[in-house]
């Protein structure tokens, strides 16, 4: 997506160790015009699927998968991301593990939200290692729902999530970014 690569271009901030900051206008400050035209983009390249929801993780995947929401015409579910030991209730959980924040936390969706019947559309801002999304893939899962696919904005293609994330379903990332030099903030993206 053309748009949203020269707006990483633009405003995108290369940290050390790999890291692309986006606070200008996705995971901080959000630029809502552009969530805008990037879920037009999901509604295209999703064109003839089947959803009937969109699942997401907070927290910085909530306003986008919202504003995708609007455009599929469809709710939204957020998994919530929990450090508490017992869960109990009616809800599917799992666990994620975050190499960048080298952590494990335990992602629940509620048994009201999510089930048989449901086609899944997964939304999140950044795929890295994969670990979230694949956790959300499990629910749906383990709910008896069926995904459909992943939309993704930013791919880190030198990270494994994405390879594996395409063998188990329809991958739609709208940039992905092979490359980022910390020295000169040269940004490579797959054509
Ligand atoms: P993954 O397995 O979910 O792909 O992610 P990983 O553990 O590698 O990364 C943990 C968190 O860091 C995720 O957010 C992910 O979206 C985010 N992340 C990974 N690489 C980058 C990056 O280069 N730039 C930015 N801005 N974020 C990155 P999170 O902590 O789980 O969620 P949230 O609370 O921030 O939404
Ligand atoms: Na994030
Ligand atoms: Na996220």
């Amino acid at each position: 997506m053309e748009l949203l690569k020269e707006r990483i271009r633009k405003d995108g901030v290369v940290k050390e160790g790999n890291v692309l900051k986006v606070d200008r206008f996705l995971n901080h400050q959000m630029d809502v015009k552009l969530f805008r035209e990037i879920g037009k983009e999901f509604k295209k390249r999703f064109e003839g699927e089947d959803i009937n929801k969109i699942l997401t993780i907070e927290a910085s995947g909530i306003g986008i998968a919202c504003v995708v929401a609007e455009i599929f015409d469809v709710p939204v579910v957020f998994a919530k991301k929990t450090q508490t030991k017992n869960i109990a209730g009616d809800v599917y959980t799992t666990k994620v593990e975050s190499f960048t924040h080298g952590r494990v936390y335990d992602i629940i969706v509620s048994k009201e939200f999510l089930g048989e019947g449901d086609r899944v559309l997964l939304i999140d801002d950044f795929l890295a290692n994969g670990k979230a999304l694949e956790g959300l893939a499990k629910l749906v899962k383990d709910s008896g729902a069926e995904l459909v696919g992943a939309g993704v904005v930013i791919e880190k293609g030198f990270q494994p999530g994405g390879d594996f994330l395409r063998k188990q379903t329809h991958l739609e990332s709208l940039a992905i970014v092979d490359a980022m030099d910390e020295k000169t903030g040269e940004i490579t993206f797959r054509e």
